[in-house]
């Protein structure tokens, strides 16, 4: 009889005992949350005590570490002048299922030395571990998506076809293309083709180095690659962060830090806008953090450069699971717009062999 009542206590008690986790708060003056993550069960609680200085426990997503979630919970900023407080703040989280829950410290600068936590992340093989979290956190330095400027629609942009007749001094021809309302005329750089470096990764930064040219038909576009694991990628202005049928692609190019990698190419054939971006979605989209370029974008009107970037780097908060994955796509501009899909097509007069019209791809080491 006794045997049978333990026995069905002990069977009871698991489902209903829930434990209380506690978490230190930037213990010991340091930016972090101790322990870092915790396992918890649905209807566990998180015990957040505050140490000194002034921190928050705010949740955030996976995409944006450092942006607090809308409609997430948040403790609010807690300052504590000192430990020996007769009574440190404290925040409780109640774990309502099992999905990850992701934490950041809102003070200034603190999310950006990677002051985050999380409850319930997938484990370390994963790429959304509590590892790849805080790397993100660090990588974006704070500051992805709280500056960005709302993205709501794109104005609406009127496409012809246009058709033009460009001479140099031993040649003319003719070059039909699809453009729209404030393309330049082509035009033939005087005094022949130029060469426009871009760097890839300039600083060590998520950026193209100049990220916004204007170039002449004929020119030539240099992609010089520098450290992390960039690529270039052509893509249109709706759809900053998708690659464009038939655009171009110049591959992943790992270099190592503090040297410069392979150069790539490409021939300017019209003056239609070309945009384009990085791939690279490991651990965060390079894309999604503002990491594009423009050539000959029409800064006169909606298609700016501007508004490209910020499209691009709308992806990241507007969806974040496809800007995970790198195939974010900002809401397509309603209207008349069209967008830089249909690539140029130029008819060649007598000069065709005049330009090289190809990505070259050469790799110049
Ligand atoms: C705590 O930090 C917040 C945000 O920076 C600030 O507004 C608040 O004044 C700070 N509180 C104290 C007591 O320093
Ligand atoms: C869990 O549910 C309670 C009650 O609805 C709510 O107050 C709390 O914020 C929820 N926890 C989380 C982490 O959302
Ligand atoms: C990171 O952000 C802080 C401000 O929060 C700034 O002072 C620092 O220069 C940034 N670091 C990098 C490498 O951008
Ligand atoms: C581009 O780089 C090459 C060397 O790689 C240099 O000769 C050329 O002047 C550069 N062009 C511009 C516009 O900076
Ligand atoms: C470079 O990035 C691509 C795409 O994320 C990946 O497939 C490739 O393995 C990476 N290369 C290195 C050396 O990290
Ligand atoms: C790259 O250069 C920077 C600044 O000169 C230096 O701090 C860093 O340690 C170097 N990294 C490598 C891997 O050599
Ligand atoms: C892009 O380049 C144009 C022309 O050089 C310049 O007027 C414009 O300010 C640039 N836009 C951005 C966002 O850098
Ligand atoms: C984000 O992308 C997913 C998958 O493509 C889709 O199901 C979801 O509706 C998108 N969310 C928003 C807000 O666009
Ligand atoms: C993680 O990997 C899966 C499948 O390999 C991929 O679909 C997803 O986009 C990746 N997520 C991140 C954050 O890199
Ligand atoms: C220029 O034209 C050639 C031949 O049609 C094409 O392969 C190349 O991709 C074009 N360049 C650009 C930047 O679109």
């Amino acid at each position: 009889m006794m045997h049978f009542t333990i026995a069905a206590a002990l069977a009871v008690i698991p489902a209903t005992l829930a434990t209380s986790w506690d978490v230190s708060v930037g213990p010991n003056s340091e930016f972090i949350y101790y322990p870092e993550y915790v396992l918890a069960e649905v209807g566990d609680t998180v015990n957040f005590i505050f140490h000194p200085k002034n921190h928050t426990v705010t949740q955030s997503s996976f995409a944006a570490p450092c942006v607090p979630l809308p409609g997430g919970v948040s403790s609010g900023f807690q300052p504590v002048a000192s430990d020996s407080d007769p009574e440190l703040p404290n925040f409780v989280i109640t774990v309502n299922d099992t999905n990850p829950i992701w934490v950041h410290c809102e003070q200034t600068g603190h999310c950006g030395k990677g002051m985050v936590f999380a409850i319930n992340p997938p484990d370390a093989s994963s790429n959304t571990s509590f590892a790849a979290f805080q790397a993100l956190a660090i990588e974006l330095n704070g500051t992805q998506a709280s500056a960005l400027p709302p993205v709501t629609t794109v104005p609406p942009q009127s496409w012809a076809v246009a058709t033009a007749t460009v001479s140099d001094a031993s040649s003319t021809w003719v070059s039909t293309y699809t453009s729209y309302v404030g393309t330049p005329e082509p035009t033939y750089a005087a005094g022949g083709p130029v060469t426009h470096n871009i760097t890839v990764g300039i600083n060590g930064q998520l950026s193209f180095g100049p990220a916004n040219i204007t170039a002449a038909i004929g020119d030539i576009v240099e992609f010089t690659f520098l450290a992390k694991n960039h690529s270039v990628v052509q893509s249109s202005f709706s759809e900053p962060c998708t690659p464009l049928a038939d655009g171009f692609n110049l591959g992943f190019h790992p270099v190592a830090a503090n040297t410069t990698g392979p150069s790539f190419s490409i021939t300017v054939n019209n003056t239609t806008p070309i945009w384009g971006y990085c791939a690279q979605t490991s651990p965060v989209s390079h894309c999604g953090s503002g990491m594009v370029f423009s050539i000959n974008a029409v800064e006169s009107g909606p298609n700016n450069f501007a508004a490209f970037l910020a499209l691009a780097e709308a992806t990241l908060t507007t969806n974040s699971s496809d800007a995970l994955s790198g195939t974010a796509s900002a809401s397509t501009p309603s209207g008349t717009g069209k967008p830089n899909g249909a690539l140029p097509k130029i008819n060649m007069g007598n000069t065709a062999a005049a330009f090289a019209l190809a990505v070259v791809g050469a790799a110049l080491f």
